[in-house]
């Protein structure tokens, strides 16, 4: 091969790379892979036809890497008239934040963290921001809080690719403070336009930050939990965040309350036995 040609092998590879990662960022977890389709044996051309002059060349295209699993859509996604719909939608969201600089936290982040999950998921989860395990990784809650909170779904039924999981704000508030006035207003209108791409029958509000913000509220979290409340004509449950459930491991029980709640609103039973989440 010409050095030439493998200079656009190398592009091309690197451009689709760069795409995947994107996709992955935007919270696409599954790409389409078209079908081969079987080629019929070639029907023998008649003798005198002339031959086309066609230049023939092989295509640019690198074989890449198989990425990493690029986590399925689970049930709650997979209907044909849901599958790929809400992706369009979550993609436009992704590309307009772009390489987003609208408030400082950009400037102390690594990775802007966009959100993961089934993106026409019946359940979302919305947290405050993200803390420095999910800056390095990309990925919302993957922290000790994140593993609880994959519990807290897994106890619900649900497989955590199942669910969508966003936060208030994108970027890592320095030191894990909590994100200010100016930085949720920058943040917050790409978080509605998430929720309306996901389109959610639940949203479940992670802690007191998440109930505020989208509640517009300001009564103690104590108060709020177990109680509806509506974000945008979605119902919406607070209950307490992860990290106070670590640090406050005797409110599991109050935060199962109100996940049973969910699951009820969604259809769903509560396993025989089944507790709450360790
Ligand atoms: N806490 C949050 O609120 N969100 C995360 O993504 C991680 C920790």
């Amino acid at each position: 091969m010409s050095d030439e040609r493998k200079e656009a092998v190398r592009q091309v590879a690197g451009e689709l790379a760069r795409h995947l990662a994107w996709l992955r960022d935007a919270g696409v977890r599954e790409v389409p892979v078209p079908v081969p389709v079987m080629r019929r044996a070639p029907v023998p051309a008649p003798a005198l036809s002339p031959a086309p002059a066609l230049e023939v060349r092989p295509l640019p295209v690198a074989a890449p890497r198989p990425l990493a699993p690029i986590v399925e859509q689970g049930p709650a996604a997979t209907s044909a008239s849901q599958k790929g719909s809400g992706s369009p939608g979550l993609l436009a969201i992704r590309a307009d934040l772009g390489d987003c600089r609208r408030c400082k936290l950009a400037g102390g982040r690594t990775t802007l963290v966009f959100g993961v999950g089934a993106p026409r998921a019946e359940l979302m989860f919305v947290g405050e921001g993200p803390g420095a395990d999910e800056d390095l990784q990309g990925e919302p809650f993957v922290g000790k809080g994140g593993q609880l909170l994959t519990k807290m779904i897994e106890a619900m039924g649900y497989r955590r690719e199942q669910v969508y999981i966003a936060n208030v704000v994108k970027c890592r508030p320095p030191g894990n403070r909590d994100p200010e006035p100016d930085e949720i207003e920058a943040c917050e209108p790409f978080l509605r336009r998430q929720i309306e791409a996901v389109g959610p029958k639940v949203i479940v509000a992670l802690g007191k930050f998440a109930a505020h913000t989208l509640l517009r509220s300001t009564i103690p979290i104590t108060r709020l939990r177990g109680q509806w409340s509506e974000y945008q004509g979605v119902k919406l449950m607070p209950t307490f965040h992860p990290a106070y459930l670590l640090r406050s491991p005797a409110e599991k029980v109050k935060a199962w309350e109100d996940l049973k709640l969910v699951m009820a609103a969604l259809g769903r039973q509560v396993a025989p036995g089944g507790g709450r989440p360790g």
